[in-house]
């Protein structure tokens, strides 16, 4: 049964008696697909048939670990009539090719960040879209940590809302992160791999989280990279430093650096009528005079973020139960990709404002 089978029948998705639940298959089995597969264990309707890994390392971990699932080396051996949608989770050079594949059968097909890399793939996917009845589903998982679920409302309470807003993001790691061992752990340094340094890899959480919390989306960008004097990474930056500037008047700066003293995420956003300020787990608000604290554990520092991926597969089912007509989040994500590109731009242009 595919994808459009199933949304074609009336009543919601995977909560009808005697049907199943949508299938899928899991492309690329290392750090965040564990991320996936509990966001998926934790939402109904959803279920894995099938593992595709380039790996064999990892295809025989697939196979300890997730007995019953069918584990494949190509894309091609997937049995496509038995599946609803694919999850991507392989790294970012993979991904337009898995997406193609996905969206030439119908499926509906999840995807992680970065989505694409550029202009070009973006065409290439409207291309795939356009002769395609699946359909695209970014993952953006960021907006469901607990702490960030509440700075959104709490922003949502002040004049943040009609642009009153600067904020200031700060994304600090003492390296970059390390991808499973048995393939290349260190692809996020490899720029024909993950397509950058930490702008890459980072960048799309912070331009998606600032639309996010603005409540709209960012039109020009300017951005300062540094890269590292010499050694194996010299051609991927390790240090971002970018501004974001919205119709509504709000302005995002955000630093990404994989070269802190320690490991830290936080969000400040201020503007005339107070801050909100969000780090790790600390929220710490003062509007209009009146402050408050709390602290929501949200797994800041889990690499595998399986936490938030429940929020992730239920508004994926919201999105199945439309038939994957909203755009939202692939616009959000479209406009990410471009954010991106122009901001490696700006820096090629010595920190130039680009209109996105
Ligand atoms: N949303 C988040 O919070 C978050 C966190 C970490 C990583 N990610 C993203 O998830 C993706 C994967 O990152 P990771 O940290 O899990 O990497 P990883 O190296 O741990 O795992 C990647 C897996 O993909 C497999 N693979 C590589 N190329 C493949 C291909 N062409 N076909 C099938 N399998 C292939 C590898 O063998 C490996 O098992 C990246 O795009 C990364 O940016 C997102």
């Amino acid at each position: 049964m595919g994808f459009r089978q199933l949304v074609e029948e009336p009543g919601p998705v995977g909560a009808r008696q005697g049907k199943p639940g949508l299938r899928g298959a899991l492309i690329g089995y290392g750090t965040i697909a564990e991320g996936h597969l509990t966001g998926i264990s934790r939402t109904d309707g959803l279920e894995i048939t099938a593992v595709v890994d380039v790996s064999p390392a990892r295809r025989a971990a697939a196979r300890r670990e997730l007995p019953g699932v069918r584990v494949l080396a190509e894309l091609d051996e997937l049995s496509v009539g038995e599946l609803d949608f694919i999850d991507l989770c392989t790294p970012p050079h993979a991904h337009l090719d898995g997406i193609r594949f996905g969206l030439r059968h119908d499926l509906a097909v999840l995807c992680e960040k970065p989505l694409l890399l550029d202009r070009r793939e973006l065409e290439a996917l409207e291309l795939a879209e356009k002769a395609s009845r699946g359909f695209l589903f970014p993952c953006h998982n960021y907006r469901f940590a607990p702490s960030v679920i509440a700075m959104k409302a709490a922003l949502e309470g002040c004049g943040a809302a009609d642009g009153d807003f600067r904020g200031h993001f700060r994304t600090l790691r003492t390296s970059h992160a390390r991808g499973t061992a048995d393939w290349r752990p260190d692809w996020r340094r490899e720029r024909s791999v993950g397509g950058g340094g930490i702008l890459r890899d980072h960048g799309p959480h912070s331009v998606y989280l600032a639309a996010h919390l603005v409540g709209s989306r960012p039109d020009r960008v300017r951005c300062d990279l540094r890269r590292p004097e010499g050694g194996p990474y010299a051609d991927t930056e390790e240090y971002a430093f970018l501004s974001l500037s919205f119709a509504s008047g709000a302005v995002v700066d955000f630093e990404l650096d994989w070269t802190a003293a320690g490991r830290q995420t936080s969000y400040l956003v201020s503007g005339s009528w107070g801050h909100v300020r969000l780090i790790d787990d600390d929220l710490e608000q003062c509007v209009d005079g009146t402050a408050r604290r709390s602290r929501l554990p949200s797994d800041f520092n889990d690499p595998r973020h399986g936490n938030w991926f429940k929020g992730v597969f239920e508004e994926f089912l919201a999105e199945v139960s439309e038939g994957g007509r909203s755009a939202r989040l692939r616009e959000d994500a479209a406009v990410t990709i471009r954010v991106i590109e122009a901001a490696y731009r700006s820096a090629a242009l010595g920190g130039r404002w680009i209109d996105v």
